[in-house]
């Protein structure tokens, strides 16, 4: 096998490695990669060319049979896979995708949590049925983490996500603090089946946005994770639902959580759960537990984000909705016992952004009833610059809901620390670019406008919502 063609192409040709099995990614440099992958629980890896430091995959966004539960199910897939193929690559790197739209409706791509040029990651761009568009761009330095990649075209990306199209990116650095403990990819969405295909929601949905009934762990219903007893595992969390939240807790009790959004918090932080709303990612550390075939889980317990079903029924907002824990995955400890692994005390710095002159407010406003979904008063104008703001600086944004329900804002490109939520201090230094705003609430963020100049979009990441026009456009220069 020549060395530029990277080794996870033999999965595609139908292999069986075993779990834990680390793939090395060969470069032409004399530093090798090691990939920790799990093909039994994860999803493919996407078949890279690497030259240099330039890496190329191609994305086929095509209607394809993936099984889900051992059940044939037509879905709309890139490259075939549900979720998408993992593209991973190093800070560093140069990443070149040729999309394909082999599909019969017009689609686009959007790299979400990555800062790249905005002429690369233009919301407004159309692929249409049998085009082809290359997109290319750096990894830059800070950039690892989880990332993931989706198509934007206003007004069917929730229709689109939820059929399927969806897959996620890993930024690795070169001096990991936690490459010492194995590192898989759970990628959480949800879907709605009606006979044998995956269909997006209806009319009268958009307003709660869709929540399909089978939720899945990498387009599986509760998969079975195997660690060796005593192992540390990282788990990198994508919630790619189009609006479901996940409000994870683990059997186990308690949860680590190593990073968020934008890569590793500077110290792992205990918690008893962790929300995840559409968009967001985290990092988790999970102990394989001691004895033997002992499952432990990753659990969901159910999140009242203010819908109105949930309105309807009187419901206090944000109680716990259903008390039965659902089990997300399960974890299993199997095989010989792992050498042992001490997390670092510390793993990164994260300093706190220069204090900003100018602070926007964003409101974020809805009408349940007639849909109708707002930010500062107004709905989205592809046309229409909302914001101005200047290469360089960095502002503070105020983003308040006077809505019934939560919004998950998310902006393109730059990442942001929340500084306070309703006046209350954020806990940990953290980068993020999604951040949930619960109805009643003012989250404040600080935002360094580093890297490029041009348009980019802020949003509700519950795709209907963006799709019905709460979205604004902002303006880098
Ligand atoms: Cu997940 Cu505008 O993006
Ligand atoms: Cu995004
Ligand atoms: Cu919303």
């Amino acid at each position: 096998m020549p060395s530029w063609l990277v080794s996870t192409a033999l999965c595609v040709l139908g292999c069986a490695q075993p779990a834990g099995v680390v793939v090395t990614l060969p470069t032409s440099e004399s530093a090798l990669v090691s990939v920790p992958t799990d093909p039994a629980f994860e999803p493919a890896l996407a078949t890279a060319l690497r030259e240099g430091r330039t890496v190329t995959v191609s994305l086929q966004a095509v209607r394809a049979t993936v099984r889900v539960d051992g059940a044939p199910v037509e879905m709309l897939t890139y490259n075939g896979s549900y979720p998408g193929p993992t593209i991973v690559v190093r800070e560093g790197d140069r990443l070149v995708v040729q999309v394909e739209n082999k599909l019969t409706e017009d689609t686009n791509i959007h790299w979400h949590g990555l800062n790249v040029p905005a002429d690369q990651d233009d919301a407004t761009l159309v692929i249409p049925p049998g085009g082809r568009h290359a997109f290319a761009f750096d990894l830059r330095t800070g950039s690892a983490g989880t990332h993931w990649y989706h198509p934007h075209l206003h007004g069917q990306v929730a229709s689109q996500v939820a059929r399927g199209l969806f897959g996620a990116i890993r930024v690795l650095s070169a001096d990991d603090p936690l490459a010492g403990a194995g590192d898989t990819l759970a990628v959480l969405s949800d879907a709605r089946i009606e006979a044998g295909a995956a269909v997006a929601g209806q009319a009268a949905e958009r307003s709660n946005g869709f929540e399909g009934e089978v939720v899945l762990v990498n387009g599986r219903v509760r998969p079975t994770l195997t660690l060796k007893p005593g192992e540390v595992r990282r788990i990198r969390l994508v919630n790619a639902a189009a609006s479901r939240y996940f409000r994870l807790a683990s059997t186990a009790g308690g949860l680590e959580v190593v990073g968020s959004d934008g890569g590793l918090l500077e110290h792992p932080v205990a918690a008893t759960e962790l929300l995840l709303a559409p968009g967001e990612r985290a990092e988790v550390l999970v102990n394989a537990p001691a004895l033997e075939g002992k499952v432990l889980g990753l659990d969901d317990l159910g999140y009242d984000r203010g819908t109105a079903a949930h309105i309807e029924a009187g419901m206090h907002h944000h109680e716990v909705l259903d008390p039965a824990a659902s089990v997300l995955f399960g974890v299993v400890a199997e095989g010989s016992p792992a050498p042992p692994w001490s997390r670092p005390a510390t793993m990164r710095t994260i300093l706190a952004p220069t204090a900003s002159a100018r602070v926007r407010e964003i409101t974020l406003s809805e009408d349940h009833l007639t849909q109708d979904f707002r930010i500062n008063g107004r709905t989205f104008d592809h046309d229409r610059v909302d914001l101005q703001a200047r290469l360089g600086e960095t502002e503070t944004w105020a983003v308040s809901n006077t809505g019934h329900m939560d919004h998950p804002f998310h902006l393109h490109a730059f990442a942001f620390q929340v500084l306070d939520r309703n006046g209350q201090r954020e806990g940990y230094a953290a980068w993020k670019d999604t951040v949930n705003v619960r109805a009643g609430e003012t989250v404040r963020l600080a935002i360094p406008f580093d890297g490029y100049a041009g348009k980019r979009v802020f949003h509700c990441h519950i795709l209907d919502h963006e799709d019905l026009g709460m979205m604004g456009l902002l303006e880098v220069n």
